[in-house]
Order: structure tokens, then C-alpha cells, then sequence
């Protein structure tokens, strides 16, 4: 064990063991030190390089819809790509690459696991696990070059490979959906546990803390939860170590003295304090789609992250205790913020953002080649965490057919949605669905433009979580879709709509197209709700009295129809605007976006209602508000609970009979005058005529 830690301590040794039969323990060690001034600036470039592409901008998104059913508040959703990844490891790959070609190392790698179990275990057995000393680094190299000399004349005993490849488990690709750990977890029976680890503090060694540690913790996995929760609520990113990392040490004993550490620094301590406690842990290192990481991007060169491996209930698991402890903000500080997603993740789930050096260590079957995980769709922790399921497509570069693109995320439980593209525009139609959400995006310029995409619960009162990327590939732009700015989405009915009282929509699709510039959109209003619509466009300037007199409603009981005539042909939003009694405001509940692309529609405006116009009330004809002069109309409506319904023109009056379906109907003559008007009397004040219509009378056609 304690050769392990060494191993860990410096992350610059590549270390080989082979058993042979010699004595009952056998073990050799091949180290090779790569504390060259030749690898030292390379890594020196490698690093400079990290931190320019390294921590993205933050992503805000300000949003402030008023009228919405829900508030977009002002809210912030600035995690982006804030997980921290370093350079730190790049020692790995260039031995593989570079030097260890020439001491025939280039497969090693591969054998790494079974070589550090049996070292692990023989390592125990010999009781050396207490009082670990750390070498100096020159001492390390002395110690070891010649040992890397002897590997060469020392087979592979093939035997003792078997032996220890029964312990590897391999997790089934793709995820089967059931469980995102690699083990059956039990997180509400770690509560207590979780809760002291959290607290011990610790100015001591990290023995003295392993020791504070485990009081508690009985099993490897109790051992090792303990050890994970303290690393992920104590350890501090060193953000201002990212930026030279030649001067950060990873030493598990400096990361603890000093509380920071870059991820090797994370997964050193976290292996040595697994040491500690007798479970089996290493490091891995690899790349990590975490801060700097662009959308679609190739991966090569050194390994930018380092993660742990743990091996618990006869089988292997993943953890990344650096993105377990927080988040990194644009040149800003690290910002504590545990999260449970990088606990024993399931291998399946881990993929979509680590990629370790050695195939082997992502635990799959079957394995992800690198080209597999650089186009896999960029799912981030909250994706999963807010039980999200998939998203497709499941590539994260797309192109655009026809000017289109269609996404689909689906999970286990209401969510609202925020997208972006490129931070800036909103050019599609977003329609939640019962546990996601479907999308499809019409971007309005050609080129690569990134996709964002953010969630929250139903209930949540907080900001947007980004949750994944696309980028998005354009080669034309659909010019007969034009995305109206006045258009909030989520468009159409959704389960949002319904909370607030509208069922049973007409149309399900947020996209009406009408060939006559004509649509009636319905629903069934559960509750005593107060309705009402609008329409708007940015294509022609909308009069408050065109936003309003374009849309016709009728009430019948719990039915409400808007009947919609559009002005001109074009593309427009029906908002469906909806109050409780007791609610002072109306919301925007329902939008759907209604396009007529026919030139030649002119619908005149429908009459205007009088506030004593009742909701029950119900016009059949005219329904147009502009009546040609000196014409016979004539007019149908419903007006229950009323004694006389009359139409007036000028100082003639023309009464409306009741006939036997309850309707007041007649003929009514338009002369020359500019108004048309409807009154009724009402039973209680028969001698009251009261308006309730009025029509403009217009030069014939
Ligand atoms: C978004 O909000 C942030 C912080 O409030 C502000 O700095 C930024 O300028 C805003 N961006 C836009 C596009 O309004
Ligand atoms: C390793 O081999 C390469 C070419 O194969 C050679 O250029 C380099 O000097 C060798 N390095 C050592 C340390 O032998
Ligand atoms: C640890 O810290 C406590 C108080 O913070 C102090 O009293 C104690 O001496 C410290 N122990 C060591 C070993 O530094
Ligand atoms: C990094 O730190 C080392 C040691 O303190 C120093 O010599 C070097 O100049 C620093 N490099 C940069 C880029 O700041
Ligand atoms: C979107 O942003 C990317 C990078 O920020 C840029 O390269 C690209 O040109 C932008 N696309 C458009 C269509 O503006
Ligand atoms: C309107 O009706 C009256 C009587 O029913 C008829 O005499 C007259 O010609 C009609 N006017 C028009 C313009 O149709």
C-alpha cells in the first residue's frame, strides 16, 4: 500500500508490477520519474494552453416574461461548465507516448488494475499500510530507475492475469435507465453518517483524519462514503493554482494542510485516505468534457482530469471527488456545492464526461472508443439529477434538414425548460411534454451555432440548471419560418396549461396553419376562470383594437372558443390569457403561434362587445364588425334572461324575435349610417335599453 500511495502522491510515476514466483509475496516495481526539464515544459505549454480554453464564461440567462403562469425571474443559470478539470496529469500520457515506448511500456496500462490489486493486496498482508513515508522526489527516482531496467528481463506471468480479472466487473452500455449508481444505495441510511463526516475538521494528518474519519463507518462502502463527503465539503478547488500548475502540489498532505487542491490533487488525497481505511482505490486520469470543454470538440494530447476508482462489494466503481465538491465560475472563486451525481456513478453515465486514458477503466461492456465519446450528446450532472432519461438526438453535433432541427428530452417528472442559441436568440418552438419537453429549432442564420439547454423542477423557485449542448450545424435557413419576438415559449398546451385551468385543447400542435386566415382554437376551462385572448404579430403594426377585435369568444358552460380572423395573411401569437376570480392580473397560459401564408386574406374586424356583453352570451350572425350599407342582415344570437333584443340603425329599430331554440333573430335593414347597434332590456328594468353590440356600417364592396 504504501508503494500505491507513492504512486498517487507524485501522479508523475508510471508504475508496473509484475508477480513472479519468487516468494509468497511477489512484487517488482518499475517506476519511471518523468521530472525531466524537457516533460516539465512541455507540461508548462500544456497548461498555459488549458487555462486560455479552460473556464468558460458563465451563461446567464436573463429572462423577465411577465404574464407567464410562471415567473422567469431574473434568473441566473450560470453553472456552466464549471466543473474543474486540470492539467495536472499529462505525465501519464507521455510516457505512454513518448518515453515509454522505448522501455516497452505501451501496453502497460491495460494491466494497470490487476498489478495495483495484487500490489494492494500484498502490500496489506505485509502490514505496511500504517506509517507511510513519502519519498522525496529525487529519492523516488533514485530508488526506482533501476528497477525499470529489470522489468525488461521479467515475463508476464499470464496465470495470475486470470486470477485477478474475475474481479473486474463490467457495466452494461447503454445505460438501462434503472439506477444511476453502480451499486444499490441507500442515500436516507448515510444521512447520519454523511452528517458527521461533514463536520470532523481537521488540522492533523491525514491518518489522524482517516482515523476521525471512520469512527462510524464500519463496511468499505460506509469507509469510503465517509471519506467522500469530507473531501467534497472541505476541499477548495485551487483556482489560482490552475493557473501555474507547476507550482501546485498534489500531495495528499498538502492538499489537507492547505484545504485546495487541483483534481489530482482531489484524487491523490482521496486514494491515500481509501488507503488508509483498507479500501482498495486508485487514480485515473483521462479527459473530461468539464470546464473548457467546447461542444463537439476532439480530444488529444495529455489528460486533463483525474478521477478515483474504488473497488467495493467485489466489484469497481467510479467517483470524481472534485466535481463532488463544487463548482468554478468564469475567473471567478470555487463555489462549494456538493454534489451526489459523482458518488459511485453509474460507469454508463460516468462516460458522458470522463474518458479515462485506459479503456479498461471505464467499467464497460462493451467499451466507448474516444471518437464515440467525443460525439456523444454532452449530458451535464443536473440532466440526471432532475431525473431526465435521454435526450435525442444522442450526437451532440447536428445539422439542420430544411432548415430545421427537433430535439426531444424525456424523464421522470414535470420539468420547465429555457434554451438558447448561441446566449443570444430563442428561434424555436418549445412545447413541454408530460416529463420533458419537445423541441424544434429554425435557426434563422447559416453556421455552427451552440444550443443550451436548462431545466428546473415544476416546484422550484430557484434559477434554470444548464443541462446540455447541442451544436447545432446549419447549411440553409427556412426563411417561411419566422419566429415571432412576441412569442414566449413553452408554446400550446402542455401539463402547464392545464395547471392553470385550460384541458382539452383543440390543438395540440403549438403551430396552427390556416389556409383562409380563419381558426377557432378551444378549450374546457376547469374552475370559474376569467379568459380572454389576444393576438399579436411583429410582421404589422397590431392596434390594441386589431390585438383584441381579430378574436371572437364564446362561452357555452365550460367551453370557451376563440374564434380567430387574422387581418392579413402572415404569422402571428394567440396568447390565451387566463385570471382566477380571486387573482387580480391575467397570465399568458397558452400561446400558439398561427400562420397563414395565403396573400390574399383581409378579414375585417368583429364587432365590438359592450362590458355588458355577458359570457354566456352567444353571437351567431354577422359576425363581421364592418356591415355593408344598404343591405338586409341578418342577425342570430343567444341572450338568455332578457325581454326585448333590438338592432338600431340611426333612429330606425328593428326588434329580434325569440324563436324556439332560444335564439333572437330577424332581419334588419343598414342604411346610410356609420353605427349599427344591439341593445337588450333586462327583466328587472324592462324600460332600460342596454348596449351590448356595436357594428360599423360600411360603403358596399
Ligand atoms: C444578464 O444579466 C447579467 C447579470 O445581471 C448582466 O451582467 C448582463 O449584462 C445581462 N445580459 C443581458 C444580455 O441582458
Ligand atoms: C525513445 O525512442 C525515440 C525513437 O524511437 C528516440 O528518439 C528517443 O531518444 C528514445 N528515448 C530514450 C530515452 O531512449
Ligand atoms: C487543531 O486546531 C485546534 C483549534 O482549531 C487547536 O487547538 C489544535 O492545537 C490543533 N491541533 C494541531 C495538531 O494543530
Ligand atoms: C509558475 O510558478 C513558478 C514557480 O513559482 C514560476 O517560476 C513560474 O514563472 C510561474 N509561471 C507562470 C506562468 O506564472
Ligand atoms: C455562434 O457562436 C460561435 C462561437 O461563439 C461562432 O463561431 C458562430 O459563428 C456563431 N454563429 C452564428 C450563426 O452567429
Ligand atoms: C331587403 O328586404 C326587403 C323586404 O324584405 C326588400 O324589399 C328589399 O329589396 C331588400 N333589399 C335588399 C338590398 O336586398
Amino acid at each position: 500500500m504504501a508503494l500505491h500511495h507513492r504512486l498517487s502522491l507524485w501522479q508523475k510515476i508510471l508504475l508496473g508490477i509484475f508477480c513472479f514466483p519468487l516468494l509468497p509475496i511477489y512484487v517488482c516495481v518499475y517506476c519511471l520519474c518523468l521530472k525531466d526539464e524537457e516533460k516539465e515544459s512541455e507540461r508548462n505549454e500544456a497548461t498555459v494552453e488549458h487555462v486560455e480554453r479552460g473556464l468558460n464564461q458563465p451563461t446567464y440567462v436573463n429572462a423577465s416574461f411577465r404574464n407567464r403562469g410562471f415567473q422567469y425571474s431574473e434568473e441566473q443559470a450560470n453553472q456552466n461548465r464549471n466543473k474543474a478539470s486540470d492539467g495536472q496529469l499529462e505525465n501519464f500520457k507521455v510516457i505512454s507516448k513518448g518515453k515509454g515506448s522505448n522501455l516497452s511500456f505501451s501496453n502497460r496500462g491495460f494491466k494497470e488494475d490487476e498489478e495495483d490489486k495484487s500490489q494492494q493486496r500484498s502490500a496489506t498482508s505485509a502490514g505496511q499500510k500504517e506509517n507511510v513515508q513519502i519519498p522525496s522526489k529525487d529519492n523516488w527516482r533514485v530508488s526506482f530507475r533501476n528497477r525499470v531496467h529489470k522489468e525488461d528481463e521479467v515475463p508476464v506471468e499470464p496465470k495470475k492475469k486470470k486470477l485477478e480479472d474475475k474481479h473486474i466487473t463490467n457495466y452494461r452500455y447503454p445505460w438501462d435507465r434503472t439506477s444511476l449508481k453502480s451499486l444499490p444505495i441507500d442515500l436516507k441510511a448515510f444521512e447520519k453518517l454523511d452528517a458527521y463526516a461533514a463536520k470532523v475538521t481537521s488540522n492533523h494528518t491525514v491518518d489522524l483524519l482517516v482515523k476521525e474519519l471512520l469512527r462510524y463507518a464500519r463496511t468499505d462502502l460506509e469507509k469510503t462514503r465517509a471519506i467522500w463527503i469530507w473531501i467534497s465539503h472541505h476541499i477548495e478547488y485551487d483556482t489560482e493554482g490552475l493557473k501555474n500548475l507547476s507550482r501546485v502540489s498534489c500531495d495528499p498532505n498538502d492538499v489537507l494542510r492547505t484545504g485546495r487542491g487541483v483534481c489530482a490533487g482531489y484524487s491523490s488525497l482521496f486514494e491515500r485516505m481509501c488507503s488508509i481505511a483498507g479500501v482498495q482505490c486508485k487514480s485515473v486520469s483521462g479527459y473530461s468534457k468539464g470546464a473548457g470543454y467546447k461542444t463537439g470538440q476532439k480530444f488529444s494530447g495529455a489528460s486533463t482530469h483525474a478521477w478515483n476508482m474504488v473497488y467495493l462489494e467485489e466489484s469497481w466503481h467510479l467517483l470524481d471527488s472534485t466535481w463532488g465538491a463544487g463548482t468554478v465560475s468564469y475567473n471567478g472563486p470555487f463555489t462549494f456545492g456538493y454534489n451526489e451525481f459523482y458518488f459511485l456513478t453509474h460507469p454508463a453515465l460516468f462516460i458522458g464526461e470522463h474518458f479515462p486514458e485506459y479503456r479498461k477503466h471505464q467499467l464497460l461492456e462493451p467499451c466507448i472508443l474516444q471518437d464515440q465519446f467525443e460525439k456523444l450528446v454532452h449530458c451535464e450532472s443536473h440532466f440526471y439529477n432532475m431525473g431526465l432519461l435521454s435526450s435525442l438526438p444522442d450526437t451532440c453535433t447536428v445539422e439542420t434538414v430544411k432548415g430545421k432541427v427537433s430535439f426531444t428530452l424525456e424523464g421522470r417528472q414535470r420539468l420547465l425548460f429555457l434554451f438558447h442559441l448561441n446566449k443570444t436568440e430563442t428561434p424555436g418552438f418549445m412545447q413541454l411534454t408530460e416529463h420533458g419537453m419537445k423541441l424544434d429549432v429554425y435557426p434563422q442564420k447559416t453556421g455552427e451555432q451552440i444550443l443550451q439547454i436548462f431545466a428546473k423542477r415544476e416546484d422550484s423557485e430557484g434559477s434554470y440548471d444548464w443541462i446540455l449542448d447541442y451544436k447545432i450545424i446549419c447549411k440553409s435557413v427556412d426563411t417561411n419560418m419566422k419566429i415571432p419576438k412576441c412569442l414566449h415559449n413553452p408554446v400550446g398546451p402542455s401539463w402547464l396549461s392545464e395547471k392553470a385551468g385550460l384541458f382539452q385543447p383543440s390543438h395540440q400542435d403549438p403551430v396552427i396553419y390556416t389556409e383562409d386566415g380563419c381558426c377557432t382554437v378551444s378549450f374546457a376551462l376547469k374552475g370559474q376562470l376569467d379568459v380572454f385572448a389576444t393576438l399579436e404579430s411583429d410582421e404589422i403594426k397590431m392596434t390594441s383594437d386589431m390585438k383584441n377585435r381579430h378574436i371572437f369568444q364564446t362561452q357555452r358552460k365550460n367551453n370557451v372558443e376563440f374564434r380567430v380572423r387574422l387581418p392579413t395573411s402572415g404569422t402571428y401569437v394567440l396568447c390565451v390569457n387566463v385570471k382566477n376570480p380571486n387573482a387580480d392580473t391575467y397570465t399568458s397560459q397558452c400561446e400558439y403561434v398561427i400562420i397563414c401564408t395565403k396573400r390574399t386574406v383581409h378579414w375585417p374586424k368583429f364587432p365590438l362587445t359592450y362590458g355588458t356583453w355577458a359570457k354566456h352570451y352567444e353571437l351567431l350572425e354577422p359576425l363581421d364588425g364592418i356591415l355593408p350599407e344598404n343591405s338586409n342582415i341578418s342577425f342570430k344570437l343567444r341572450v338568455p334572461d332578457v325581454t326585448e333584443v333590438s338592432v338600431r340603425e340611426g333612429k330606425n329599430s328593428f326588434p329580434l324575435s325569440l324563436t324556439d331554440q332560444g335564439y333572437w333573430e330577424g332581419i334588419c335593414h343598414t342604411g346610410a349610417t356609420q353605427e349599427l347597434t344591439v341593445t337588450v332590456c333586462f327583466k328587472d328594468k324592462p324600460n332600460v335599453y342596454n348596449f351590448i353590440l356595436q357594428y360599423q356600417v360600411g360603403p358596399k364592396k
